[in-house]
């Protein structure tokens, strides 16, 4: 199916653009009280996420609400540990919770590496939400980076420090590249079926990349993520958002990735140098739409000149929070819409 609006991939492509295309993380979520509706309808945060039909419904809500120039598939990172066979709870206000945990080889032993089947309800969603989407869009899949996958299933939770999940890198190097590597292989047969399903292009989430020291990232988290780039990239481009993980941006831009997502924490500027021809994405701190309008309009103004329209995918550095302004949202959006190249 042709794309009616493709500024999301020829930017990925580094492709010639009218404007910069811009989407948000966490676009489809607390924000949209018609996100609230629709999650209302399912017995818990587990069970929305495997219902495709409620899933593909919020998926495209911020298109139509918000304007945005893609979807992201509404899912979350944490099927891949329950595909594998690590079950987890979301709890209210609280976050993620994981029942067992890893800690032994005896438990990495037990996991199983998923294939696109025993996800079978996102490749549903992703169909049915391209089929609705008709071309308006791309559609975009993800999973979580197989550092910070591993930082849940040992941690338990989630974690200011994620100190858990680090010591077992210090005291267990060897069991925790087992791990990484199940998480790695069960994440390219993931993608793979996201892409077969209909994802235009795939994100790479690795939100906890900032607890790491810079040779911990590349042994224990950047080589991993590098094999999934290496086998999705021939498919779809691949963006690796690597949060607070501004040391590793010029080895990031030497993986087969086609886009780097980018945190607030480091300036266009720097991050042009270092990432070489990729295209970038980011990097407003989401705080700044908590602002008024004349900030919100001067500060996005201030980031759109700083990267440029070549190769550049517009996005926060981060999820919106849910106590964001939806009117603050959509004036963002708008005025990245209405800027004057
Ligand atoms: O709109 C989108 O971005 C697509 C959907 C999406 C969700 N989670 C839905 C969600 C995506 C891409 C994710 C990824 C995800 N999940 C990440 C990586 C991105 C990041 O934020 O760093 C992580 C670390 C998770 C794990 C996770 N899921 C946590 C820690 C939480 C609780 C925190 C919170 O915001 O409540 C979630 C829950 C979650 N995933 C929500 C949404 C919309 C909010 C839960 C709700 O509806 O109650």
């Amino acid at each position: 199916m042709m794309l009616k609006n493709d500024l999301l991939l020829r930017a990925a492509r580094g492709e010639v653009v009218e404007r910069a295309p811009v989407w948000l993380m966490r676009q489809a979520g607390r924000i949209l009280p018609e996100y609230r509706a629709t999650r209302a309808k399912a017995k818990n945060f587990v069970e929305f996420v495997k219902n495709p039909e409620l899933a593909s419904e919020v998926t495209i809500q911020p298109v139509d609400i918000l304007g945005v120039d893609a979807a992201i598939i509404f899912s979350d990172i944490l099927v891949i540990p329950e595909a594998m066979g690590l079950p987890y709870e979301m709890i209210e206000a609280k976050g993620p919770r994981f029942q067992n945990t890893i800690q032994t080889k005896a438990d990495i032993d037990k996991l199983k590496i998923a294939d696109a089947g025993d996800l079978d309800y996102v490749m549903k969603a992703l169909t049915l939400t391209k089929k609705e989407l008709n071309g308006r869009v791309p559609l975009i899949g993800f999973c979580g980076a197989p550092w910070t996958i591993l930082a849940y299933m040992v941690e338990g939770s989630g974690s200011k420090t994620f100190s858990k999940a680090k010591q077992f890198l210090y005291t267990q190097p060897v069991l925790a590249h087992a791990l990484l590597d199940k998480i790695t292989q069960s994440s390219i047969n993931y993608l793979k079926g996201q892409v077969t399903a209909g994802a235009d292009l795939l994100q790479i989430f690795d939100s906890w990349a900032g607890v790491l020291n810079e040779k911990m990232y590349y042994e224990f988290s950047l080589q991993y993520i590098s094999k999934i780039c290496t086998a999705l990239s021939p498919l779809v481009p691949v963006t690796i958002f690597a949060k607070d993980a501004h040391y590793a941006i010029k080895k990031i831009s030497e993986t087969s990735c086609a886009s780097i997502g980018l945190d607030w924490t480091i300036d266009p500027l720097k991050a042009r140098q270092e990432a070489g021809k990729k295209t970038l994405q980011g990097n407003a701190d989401p705080c700044l739409l908590y602002s008024d309008e004349k900030t919100i309009i001067s500060e996005t103004h201030a980031m759109l000149e700083a990267f440029g329209i070549d190769r550049y995918i517009c996005n926060l550095g981060h999820g919106l929070y849910p106590d964001i302004d939806k009117e603050k949202v959509k004036l963002f959006v708008q005025v990245v819409k209405e800027y004057k190249w």
